[in-house]
């Protein structure tokens, strides 16, 4: 029984050990790679989503036999390669592109599922990217979407993306939505 013990304790020891070291080894890893402290950063732009005309920034790719009879278009999904501008106006800086797909995932409600990287030319973050992914009620004036990672110096992200429609051609379906995002990396 004592021997039992004893070895259940080495075992445990050595588990605890092994865990101890992968923590420095990695937090090493981190200081080595640049990485200091944790810190927040507010990134505010907006998002140009063209449906419409011959040049659009999001394609329609697939759909369900039913999403055209559905009032929330349940089942479409969209590819999107959308200019991040600094201003509202679509010819104003671009400062990055929202790559990636979005699709109507809410049958009751129009509920988006998006699924992109806000990748960064402007400036300190030319290179940096951020992932969103989660639920975009689009019709809701301001809607909460996860930040789950990041590159470069958004490396290890996490944080929230608050977006507002500024502008909805009802005809068209063109969109410029506000985007406040904070991230921690
Ligand atoms: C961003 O980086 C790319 C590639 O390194 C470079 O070609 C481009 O000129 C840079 N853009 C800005 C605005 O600095
Ligand atoms: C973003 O922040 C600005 C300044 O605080 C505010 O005026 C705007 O309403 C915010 N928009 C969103 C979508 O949170």
């Amino acid at each position: 029984m004592a021997k039992t013990i004893i070895a259940f304790l080495a075992i445990l020891h050595l588990a605890v050990v092994g865990r101890t070291h992968d923590f420095e080894a990695w937090s090493q890893g981190l200081r080595l790679t640049g990485i200091k402290s944790e810190q927040v950063t507010d990134l505010h732009f907006y998002f140009q989503d063209t449906v419409s005309g011959t040049d659009p920034t999001a394609v329609r790719v697939a759909q369900a036999t039913g999403t055209d009879r559905s009032p929330t278009l349940f089942g479409m999904v969209m590819m999107a390669d959308d200019p991040l501008t600094e201003g509202p106006d679509p010819t104003s800086n671009v400062v990055g592109r929202a790559q990636g797909i979005y699709g109507s995932a809410g049958q009751n409600e129009v509920g988006l599922i998006m699924s992109m990287s806000f990748a960064f030319t402007n400036r300190e973050y030319n290179g940096s990217s951020i992932s969103v992914l989660g639920r975009n009620l689009a019709l809701h004036p301001v809607r909460e979407i996860p930040v789950v990672g990041g590159t470069g110096a958004f490396r290890l992200a996490h944080g929230v993306a608050l977006a507002q429609t500024y502008s909805l051609n009802p005809v068209t379906g063109d969109a410029v939505v506000e985007y406040n995002v904070t991230v921690v990396h």
